[in-house]
């Protein structure tokens, strides 16, 4: 038995252990599926040795905060997501981490304003480029990356080949050619992994690194995570219970689940999971919304339709005991806000509590109420994290009887805007 990293309770609502009995055999019979499924690399990678892997990313991230002062990523969906929200989980919210430098994402959007501010903010700085991309083919990182690579060749010259580090698949894809030709360095995003679940390679890695965080320790909880979740028992895997009761309550006609959390350097983290579960539930008329709040903030926005608006959504708390970097409500002699009562606490304290009273709240407003609680938040225990909701989403998109690792309805907005792109078709301007 392993200690238990994340738990997994349901607070207030009326499945109980019985689901434990009920779901056994079913999630059993898929755990031992998931491995023969294509796309299915990232299940056992973390537990191979990682020094081929990291040893060669944390010497360019080197080379890089050595050599520039900003790295621009050029990635959308799951070529970007992971390695933004490990920055902001794990970096300061102001200035930036011993010895990293600053991390810029393009190629998420296709706004002419952004990409436009973009080149004028790095006219002034030191640039590196890691374009990602699997396929190779995306428009919106594609596009940006034309932009990227032009403005390199004009400051670097010749020198620019060593300023553009190239992610993509191993054999095939237009980038492949395009770095294969300039001779732009290359890490590989392994052909068994899919985007959504690539974080932990390369894709998240690099950027992560030049960013400051220690990959050693990320990937340290990832393999933690990949032991302790390749339990086949519904009763001693958490990420399985979790799916399983998602699973349940989407059954009891709840079809909206919103991810909760209570520190505000996990916004990104949630964009990331929402991409992750989105995309590989979302089919056939199927699936849980993922949607996401942080809390307290968003208790002033949406807590009044939470509490009582349309019964549709649970609610999954994310809740990491100990947060680095803490402060004291200070205690001042006028108390002209009444406030002193809370002197002898800390502001993590009093997050805590809200916590608690949230939960507590909603679960009087009839809002179901999953609990995912973690030791602490750092990069061990984030690589735990990412892993375990990987395992989750596979697990939970089996139960719908989708597959979780392809997305053919991200397809139908690409072959209708370049149906129009072509026939030079404007809607508007
Ligand atoms: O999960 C996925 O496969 C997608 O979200 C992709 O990551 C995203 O579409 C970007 O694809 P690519 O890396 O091929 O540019």
């Amino acid at each position: 038995m392993f200690a238990e990293i994340v738990k997994t309770t349901l607070l207030n609502c009326s499945l109980d252990d019985r689901y434990l009995v009920k779901y056994k055999d079913r999630v059993k019979h898929i755990h031992n599926a998931l491995p023969h499924y294509p796309l299915t690399g990232w299940i056992d990678s973390p537990l191979q040795n990682q020094e081929g892997l990291l040893t060669p990313i944390e010497r360019v991230a080197n080379e890089i905060r050595a050599c520039a002062d900003v790295l621009v990523v050029v990635g959308v969906g799951g070529s970007f997501l992971g390695a933004r929200a490990i920055q902001e989980a794990l970096m300061p919210y102001f200035g930036l981490a011993k010895g990293g430098i600053e991390v810029v994402y393009v190629g998420l959007n296709m706004s002419g304003a952004y990409i436009k501010e973009l080149l004028t903010y790095l006219d002034t700085k030191q640039v590196y480029v890691n374009v990602i991309s699997k396929s190779g083919g995306t428009m919106e990182p594609a596009l940006a990356f034309r932009v990227m690579r032009l403005y390199m060749e004009e400051r670097y010259g010749e020198k620019v080949t060593e300023r553009i580090i190239v992610t993509t698949d191993a054999d095939k894809g237009i980038l492949k050619g395009i770095a294969d030709k300039a001779g732009y360095r290359q890490f590989t995003i392994p052909a068994d992994v899919g985007g959504r679940y690539s974080v932990l390679t390369p894709v998240g890695l690099l950027p992560a690194a030049v960013a400051g965080v220690d990959i050693r320790a990320l990937m340290d909880g990832a393999r933690y995570a990949a032991t302790e979740l390749a339990e086949e028992d519904l009763g001693h895997n958490d990420a399985y219970k979790y799916a399983v009761m998602r699973h349940m309550l989407y059954e009891q006609g709840y079809t909206i689940e919103l991810l909760a959390s209570f520190e505000p350097g996990l916004n990104k983290f949630h964009e990331w999971w929402k991409q992750l579960f989105g995309e590989s539930e979302g089919k056939e008329h199927k699936g849980l919304y993922p949607s996401t709040v942080n809390f307290s903030t968003d208790l002033h926005a949406v807590g009044q339709f939470i509490q009582e608006g349309s019964r549709v959504m649970f609610e999954t708390l994310l809740h990491f005991h100990e947060i680095e970097g803490d402060l004291a409500v200070p205690f001042d002699a006028r108390n002209e806000d009444g406030l002193n009562y809370l002197s002898t606490r800390t502001f993590n304290e009093i997050n805590a509590i809200s916590k608690q009273g949230t939960a507590l709240a909603h679960a009087e407003g009839q809002v179901p109420v999953i609990q995912l609680e973690l030791p602490k938040l750092d990069a061990y225990h984030l690589g735990y994290l990412i892993y375990f909701f990987m395992k989750a989403c596979a697990m939970s998109a089996c139960l719908l009887e989708v597959n979780p690792f392809d997305q053919p309805g991200v397809e139908a907005y690409k072959h209708k805007m370049l149906e129009l792109l072509k026939e030079e078709k404007v809607i508007s301007k």
